[in-house]
């Protein structure tokens, strides 16, 4: 059923998020930059919050007056501030939502990832706490609404010896301090917020928190725009004698609000006690199967640091040798943040398929996928590649390309295998080209990979594509498991582009000034590099 309806919303969001690619680009993508929004617009609350405090009366007298001056008198920045302040924050319920729901349709919430999920359990209470004291300061019919249906609700619970809501309905009885309480909550919950958002991404490593400068500053402009055109306001003097009819609602702070009258208070608690449970439980509905977690052969590791920087889940430090080899540190894994992706295989400087020993070993490996029997697959892929041109494709199980062809060799991550892997296949003439085939380029599973693979392949990042593999046999197609038809498309121009190209003609290993074969018209590998 969890399943089901995951699968659905994973098609929900293809059917946006790729048509946004093509329209933004892939790295400006907003449906791929939900988190980094969130923060985003979490700082626009915070700096546009300070600015109100500087013209807001903390009093319960003056409450009111003031926020009419900032928004009547002082429209054009204080009001305009009030503003941003609003929809900021409203903005940050859409990410909330969204990028919760992204997470979910992605499986990104299940095995190592719990964590990430379950801490964002609180910024949900966190968030919408701060959203509704934020309310209460107005001191208007909608903070006289929030207040008392907030007191019915907490009064439903028994956790306060004397019902809160009798403060609301008598205007004698409320207290300035109790106004004071919820100016400092709606100022300490936020830097709680802030403190479990930062937990929150703690266990991922490089966590995008700041979004690409040119949709941080579109994000901007529209929010500025919005404020001048449709500025915050208030919603007249509370009348504490009066029950607050017909103000206007902030659907999505308060939607809940409204049901309180319709379904009552146990209902709404049960309805909250019952999404918690259930969202808190799904990482484990069922569990994810794991893969045996990467382990470090110290007799191969150097030390080097790579595998640690490319762990896209902090899952390997770099510790004290314990070994009596000639370097300062060894890579140690935690098993419990190791989701097996292989990308430390792919980065490790002893993950060659050209060594020669008698059983390959690396640095570091995965036991359930060593990089032996990487090698191994691809060779007998090669072998059983039957069309000419031969094309290799190494393919992450999470792409488009996964099971649809035959002789592809499946990868947990595109960033498992080694730049070398590419250089073995084509100067071994394995086969006359190779495509590298991931997910989306916005929606990598294991968030990284496709980026250290591009670096890799561009000769920015190490392990790096020696310059000898000619770039033209080298395909690299970013299609999600749902776009087969531009994955065919794209496959189909790579193999034209090699058949033009003709086979690979010789070995690398070949004395270096050879020249290439100019009675076949097929290039030399030093021809086609021009090195
Ligand atoms: C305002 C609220 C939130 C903010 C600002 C936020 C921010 C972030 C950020 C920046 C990341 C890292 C993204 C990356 O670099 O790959 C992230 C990851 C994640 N978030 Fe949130 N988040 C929020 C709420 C939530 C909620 C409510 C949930 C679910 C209950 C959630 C679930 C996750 C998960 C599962 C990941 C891990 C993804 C992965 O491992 O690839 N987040 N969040
Ligand atoms: S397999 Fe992936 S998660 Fe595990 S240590 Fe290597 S890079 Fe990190
Ligand atoms: S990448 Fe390989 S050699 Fe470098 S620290 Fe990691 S295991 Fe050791």
């Amino acid at each position: 059923m969890i399943g089901a309806i995951r699968i659905l919303l994973r098609h929900g969001f293809e059917l946006i998020e790729r048509p946004f690619d093509r329209l933004f680009g892939p790295a400006l993508n907003p449906v791929a930059q939900l988190g980094a929004l969130g923060f985003f617009f979490f700082w626009i609350v915070a700096v546009s919050g300070i600015y109100l405090f500087i013209f807001f009366d903390t009093g319960i007298e003056r409450a009111y007056e003031s926020v009419e001056y900032i928004t009547k008198d002082h429209w054009y920045h204080a009001g305009v501030m009030r503003s941003l302040h609003r929809y900021a924050s409203d903005l940050m319920v859409v990410m909330l939502v969204v990028h919760m729901l992204r997470e979910f349709s992605y499986d990104h919430y299940r095995g190592v990832r719990w964590f990430s999920w379950l801490t964002g359990l609180p910024i949900i209470w966190l968030l919408y706490t701060s959203g509704i004291t934020g309310y209460w300061l107005v001191w208007d019919r909608l903070a006289h609404y929030v207040a008392l249906v907030t007191s019915e609700l907490l009064d439903w619970l028994p956790i306060f010896g004397e019902p809160i809501a009798r403060n609301f309905i008598a205007t004698g009885t409320l207290t300035s301090r109790f106004f004071t309480l919820m100016v400092f909550m709606h100022v300490a919950v936020p830097l709680f917020l802030l403190f479990i958002m930062w937990v929150h991404i703690l266990r991922i490593s490089r966590p995008k928190v700041n979004p690409p400068r040119a949709l941080a500053l579109m994000s901007l402009m529209a929010l500025i725009a919005v404020s001048f055109w449709k500025p915050a306001v208030s919603q007249g003097h509370v009348d504490l004698a009066r029950a607050p009819v017909e103000v206007g609602l902030d659907w999505f702070y308060l939607p809940l609000y409204p049901l309180t009258d319709f379904w009552g208070r146990g209902a709404v608690w049960a309805l909250l006690a019952a999404f918690f449970l259930m969202v808190g439980l799904m990482p484990w509905l069922p569990p994810l199967r794991r893969a045996r977690p990467a382990e470090v052969d110290l007799v191969h590791c150097n030390g080097c640091t790579r595998c640690a920087e490319d762990c896209p889940y902090e899952a390997i430090r770099m510790v004290r040798r314990t070994d009596t080899l000639p370097f300062p540190t060894q890579a140690q894994v935690n098993p419990a943040l190791c989701v097996s992706c292989g990308i430390c295989v792919g980065s490790c400087p002893s993950s060659s398929p050209f060594r020669r020993t008698e059983e390959l070993r690396t640095g570091i490996d995965l036991p359930d996928y060593p990089l032996r029997e990487l090698r191994e697959r691809v060779v007998a892929a090669a072998e059983a590649l039957q069309d000419s041109p031969r094309i290799l494709v190494l393919a992450c199980e999470h792409g488009g390309a996964a099971g649809r062809l035959s002789g592809v060799v499946r990868l947990p991550c595109v960033a498992m295998a080694p730049p070398s892997l590419i250089d073995f296949i084509i100067s071994r003439r394995h086969a006359e080209g190779v495509v590298v085939a991931g997910c989306a380029e916005s929606a990598c599973y294991h968030r990284l990979g496709i980026n250290w693979a591009k670096q890799r392949f561009a000769g920015q990042r190490d392990p790096y594509l020696r310059a000898r593999v000619p770039r033209g046999r080298l395909a690299t197609i970013w299609t999600s498991a749902l776009e087969s038809r531009r994955f065919d498309q794209e496959f189909a121009a790579f193999r034209s582009r090699i058949a033009a190209l003709g086979p690979v003609k010789r070995d690398t290993h070949a004395p270096a000034g050879a020249a290439a074969n100019p009675a076949d018209g097929s290039a030399s590998i030093k021809e086609e590099i021009g090195s």
